[in-house]
């Protein structure tokens, strides 16, 4: 009999921030394994054509408009797609923003607090809920699920002109971690994923920025910066029952740049 743990059919992933960059390229990835899939972003016509490309892997796909930085909308957000979806399996919170600063001095208090609404608010709202709707359901009898936060190197190394960015990613793993623990008695495990330089949208000016071709990218020893796609792998591992006793963990996926 062949191993088939990453065959992710009868499961369900929501993936905040799905509707483009990383978070739509671990959908893409959990779809092709066979999960059925609910993304939330906060805009309505990103979600809807992410929602399109989702469906043609043959999938059901649910996409919502929610705000991760609002308790309200991530609480109903998470009971509509256990409504319509049946189960949520695996939850990533992936949403995020990057906002930085010419220099810490100049960092306004206003930057400080958007970016921690989404990158720390919006993973803890998302981390609780996740974790209600699986204590609950390990209680009547069903235990299991995946709980992933996306974090950043920039959690571990020094991040100049990001130090709130970098607060939000340190705290994504910490929380990550605490969840590990105290829900592990309901087969719930929690892991953080660390991606290194990623050709999205959040990195366009870097990538624009022809002194960042010269002086970063070659100091990649992959030699090239991440595409979205990089990251289906660890998704559907993560998803799947091959990581069932793999908590508290936390992967780097960053073409070997940490450690060059
Ligand atoms: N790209 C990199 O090099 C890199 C490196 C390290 C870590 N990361 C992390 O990886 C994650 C994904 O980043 P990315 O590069 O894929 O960024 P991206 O292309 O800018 O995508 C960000 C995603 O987050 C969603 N989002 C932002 N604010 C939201 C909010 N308030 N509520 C709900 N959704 C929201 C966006 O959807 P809407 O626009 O519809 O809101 C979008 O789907 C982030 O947590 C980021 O910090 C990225």
């Amino acid at each position: 009999m062949a191993y088939q743990p990453f065959d992710l059919t009868g499961k369900v992933a929501l993936v905040t921030g799905g509707n483009r960059g990383i978070g739509l390229g671990m959908a893409s990835a959990l779809a092709q394994a066979g999960s059925d899939i609910v993304i939330w972003g906060s805009n309505a016509e990103r979600n809807q054509a992410a929602e399109a490309k989702l469906l043609e892997h043959g999938v059901r796909v649910k996409a919502q408009t929610v705000d991760v930085s609002q308790e309200d909308q991530v609480r109903e957000g998470m009971e509509e797609a256990v409504a319509a979806m049946g189960r949520l399996d695996s939850v990533i919170a992936n949403a995020g923003v990057g906002y930085g600063a010419p220099s810490f001095i100049e960092m306004k208090t206003e930057t400080y607090r958007k970016t921690l609404a989404v990158n720390l608010d919006g993973v803890f709202f998302t981390f609780r809920e996740a974790c209600r709707h699986m204590a609950e359901r390990a209680k009547s009898g069903d235990p299991g699920g995946s709980i992933v936060g996306v974090a950043s190197l920039a959690a571990i190394e020094g991040a100049a002109r990001n130090q709130a960015y970098a607060a939000t990613k340190g705290g994504v793993i910490s929380m990550m971690k605490s969840v590990a623990v105290e829900h592990a008695r309901y087969g719930v495990r929690a892991n953080a994923i660390l991606p290194g330089w990623i050709a999205t949208d959040m990195t366009q000016g870097a990538q624009d920025n022809p002194a960042f071709a010269e002086k970063v990218i070659p100091r990649v020893p992959a030699r090239r910066w991440g595409q979205p796609a990089d990251f289906g792998g660890i998704a559907v591992y993560l998803a799947s029952d091959a990581s069932s006793y793999h908590s508290g963990d936390t992967f780097v996926i960053d073409g070997a740049y940490s450690i060059f």
